[in-house]
């Protein structure tokens, strides 16, 4: 594709992308919950504003209460102030964020007093994660609910998954705990983003079989994915941060191995 090409494509991917919207039946517009959900948006630039103690304590009490397998609350909640942050890790909450939250997977806990998973430890993995992001979630739309703007991340700023060895360390975690994300907090600067491209509901929803699946649909939705990325972020490129992805995954993944499984392959 020469320059005038890919340039023409870009503007018609752009042009996508200010397009998307939420579809719901014009029947359903003042449902506030559904509002809040449809209209989150993940949030990169936070004003120096405090968040009031009780509004937080909501957000982690919307984490505590959420829906977990067998009622496990496989979960912990590491909490953070802009000050405990800095002694923590060294450097300011992403995006100048007012609390963080590192949200992991527990069965730690669990563990003390229940044998729940015996020698099945992909599947107590699996659990944990499924019920920790279930609250993250929780925390997500409660936070949204009181204004209150948020970005969960598993790779900027090490604070995730992909750091999750890191974490561990800085935390003192036990066997079992397994950081996921961070989720950071704070009144939102500026005008929301822009929807990023959703995939269209043929593509994702089916009845019957699995379907095939159409590239010339997901072709377009990672051409807008980077003409999206490359216009939000002028200093960096979606090449470059996927380089990024790719060089530190695979240290991630046998960290992580490490973390389920054992050093052996055997669990703790
Ligand atoms: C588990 C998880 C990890 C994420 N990690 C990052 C991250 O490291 N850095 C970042 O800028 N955004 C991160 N995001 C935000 C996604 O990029 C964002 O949810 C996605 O682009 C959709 O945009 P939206 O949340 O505004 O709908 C993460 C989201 C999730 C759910």
């Amino acid at each position: 594709m020469d320059r005038k090409q890919s340039l023409f494509s870009a503007m018609i991917s752009l042009a996508r992308i200010i397009k998307g919207r939420p579809r719901i039946s014009p029947a359903l517009d003042g449902n506030a919950m559904l509002q809040t959900i449809l209209n989150r948006r993940s949030v990169r630039a936070f004003q120096a504003r405090s968040i009031p103690e009780e509004v937080f304590s909501a957000i982690i009490e919307a984490g505590r209460l959420a829906p977990s397998t067998v009622n496990l609350q496989t979960w912990s909640f590491a909490i953070f102030s802009p000050e405990t942050w800095q002694q923590s890790f060294s450097h300011k909450i992403p995006f100048g964020g007012n609390r963080a939250v590192i949200i992991i997977a527990d069965t730690y806990r669990a563990k003390q007093v229940l044998n729940v998973f015996p020698d099945c430890p992909l599947l107590e993995h699996t659990v944990a994660v499924m019920n920790a992001s279930l609250a993250a979630m929780n925390m997500n739309l409660a936070a949204e609910a009181m204004g209150v703007s948020s970005v969960m991340l598993s790779e900027t700023g090490r604070t995730g998954l992909l750091d999750a060895n890191y974490i561990r360390t800085k935390l003192n975690l036990p066997a079992g705990a397994v950081p996921l994300m961070t989720i950071v907090f704070g009144y939102a600067r500026g005008a929301p983003p822009p929807m990023p491209p959703r995939l269209p509901v043929t593509q994702i929803v089916f009845e019957g079989e699995y379907p095939s699946t159409d590239r010339l649909v997901m072709e377009s939705w990672l051409d807008q994915m980077v003409a999206g990325y490359n216009i939000s972020h002028p200093g960096s490129s979606f090449a470059k941060q996927l380089e990024v992805y790719q060089r530190k995954i695979s240290q991630a993944e046998s960290d992580l191995k490490e973390i389920v499984f054992g050093k052996n392959g055997d669990i703790d």
